[in-house]
């Protein structure tokens, strides 16, 4: 919140040495010349990536199939390992940190949520309790609420959620780790339109209330156009453009154009 759309795109854009253009805003998040060769064929899937995220912003990544939205956001808690000193939290270089300290501030929702066995309240306590803290029952319960669901739900078997309640419950899993990012790789692409709106309201909701960070990739411009605060373009593993989500039209780069719909 705060932050006007130019603000935050000013902020965005890295320069070659790294140093991000205008002053004051802190990046949550930095990305300085990130890059991943594919192992197979020695292309690049990354290249160079240079992107400050700022804190308290919901950043959308977009780009067409195959252009290293995932691979991207997967580097920042080091579900592959980047080079050192290319992806900083807070000014710190994630390779130095712990990585499951890093990855209970760094938090992640995939596509499809996978439930592990048990109910709903033990999925809830996983992250919790591999810290050997069991979280008391008021706090399943309000970890429920903030992601939108029936608190009755604690009890029900994690198996037998549908796809919408169980996202939603992947999401209160991951929040009962007190993440200061999330990164959502396509969250709502599997859910219908209903269960899509209560997790982009829990989103807008968290970031307004907690000063969550997040960057969320979709295929829907017209999600991102509803709860992004910035839209980071990625095409052939560069990013091309970083975007007003209300001013979309202005892509400047040809394929970033065509992927908009814009020419
Ligand atoms: N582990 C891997 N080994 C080799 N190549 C990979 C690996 N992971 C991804 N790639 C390749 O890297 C490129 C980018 O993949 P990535 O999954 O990041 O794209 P994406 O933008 O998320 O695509 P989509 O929109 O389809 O999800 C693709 O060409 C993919 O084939
Ligand atoms: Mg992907």
């Amino acid at each position: 919140m705060g932050s006007s759309a130019d603000e935050v795109r000013e902020h965005l854009l890295v320069d070659v040495d790294g140093a991000a253009s205008g002053a004051g805003k802190k990046a949550k998040i930095r990305v300085q010349n990130l890059t991943k060769l594919s192992e197979a064929t020695g292309e690049e899937i990354l290249n160079k990536v240079c992107l400050d995220v700022p804190e308290g912003v919901i950043m959308g990544v977009i780009g067409p199939s195959g252009s290293g939205k995932s691979t991207l956001l997967r580097a920042l808690n080091r579900l592959w390992e980047p080079a050192p000193e290319t992806v900083f939290l807070e000014g710190d270089d994630i390779c130095r940190l712990d990585v499951l300290a890093l990855r209970r501030k760094v938090g992640m929702l995939f596509q499809l949520p996978a439930m592990f066995e048990g109910t709903v309240a033990d999925n809830i306590r996983f992250g919790p309790q591999l810290r050997g803290k069991k979280l008391p029952e008021s706090e399943v319960q309000k970890l429920l609420s903030l992601a939108d669901l029936d608190p009755s739900l604690a009890s029900k078997p994690a198996s037998q959620l549908s796809v919408g309640q169980a996202q939603r419950v992947a999401l209160a899993r991951t929040l009962a780790n007190e993440p200061e990012v999330l990164l959502l790789d396509e969250p709502t692409s599997a859910l219908d339109p209903i269960s899509t709106q209560n997790i982009e309201e829990v989103l807008v909701r968290l970031k307004k209330s907690r000063g969550l960070t997040a960057l969320m990739v979709s295929h829907s411009v017209k999600q991102i156009q509803r709860i992004a605060d910035v839209v980071c373009l990625l095409v052939g593993g560069e990013v091309v453009e970083v975007l007003d989500p209300s001013n979309l039209s202005e892509a400047k780069h040809p394929m970033a154009r065509r992927f908009l719909e814009l020419s």
